[in-house]
């Protein structure tokens, strides 16, 4: 089934996962065209800056089925993500869902994007044997040396074991 039209696929991506992949390829198969929008996000300290989460973004989405040319579109940005969507004619977010703990936050998100941007949320249930991945969780196991493999790929695990000095 393909959806009409365009998505954002917003997150920090700091950084991106086989979580984050799964959900990119998913979406990418059911919107023709796909922003993956990397939010600056000053309110976090990120371990990457924007312009490397979005090379190590571009860079794994040129893997994916669809990859370069194919419809994926990998951004960085600051703001709000309604002005993002108005600015790209795009009424639809695209959000994984791994449980009921994103649920309660993400429901609100979609609630204020609907009031602030008349934009609608649509959201992926993430793969169950990826449900358990965050970036958060990642860069503490980099921190202190554990094994990556089972969460990202591997260019990402280099440049975490380069960052963490691990
Ligand atoms: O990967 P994350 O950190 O869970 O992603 C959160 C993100 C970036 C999607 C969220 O913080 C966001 O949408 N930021 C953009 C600013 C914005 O529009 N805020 C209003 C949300 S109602």
């Amino acid at each position: 089934m393909t959806v009409s039209g365009a998505a954002i696929y917003p997150g920090s991506f700091d950084p991106v996962t086989y979580g984050h992949l799964d959900i990119i390829g998913r979406a990418a198969g059911l919107f023709p065209r796909l922003v993956v929008a990397v939010v600056g996000n000053p309110s976090k300290r990120p371990m990457f800056s924007a312009d490397e989460r979005v090379a190590l973004l571009r860079a794994e989405v040129a893997e994916l089925p669809g990859g370069p040319g194919g419809g994926i579109e990998v951004v960085a940005f600051d703001g709000l993500l309604v002005d993002l969507c108005a600015s790209r004619g795009i009424t639809t977010i695209v959000k994984g869902l791994r449980g009921a703990g994103d649920l309660e936050l993400e429901l609100l998100m979609a609630q204020n994007n609907r009031d602030i941007g008349a934009v609608e949320t649509v959201f992926l249930a993430t793969a169950p044997e990826r449900s358990h991945l965050a970036s958060s969780f990642v860069r503490e196991i980099a921190r202190f040396g554990g094994r990556l493999d089972h969460a990202v790929p591997p260019a990402v695990e280099r440049a975490l074991r380069e960052r963490a000095g691990a």
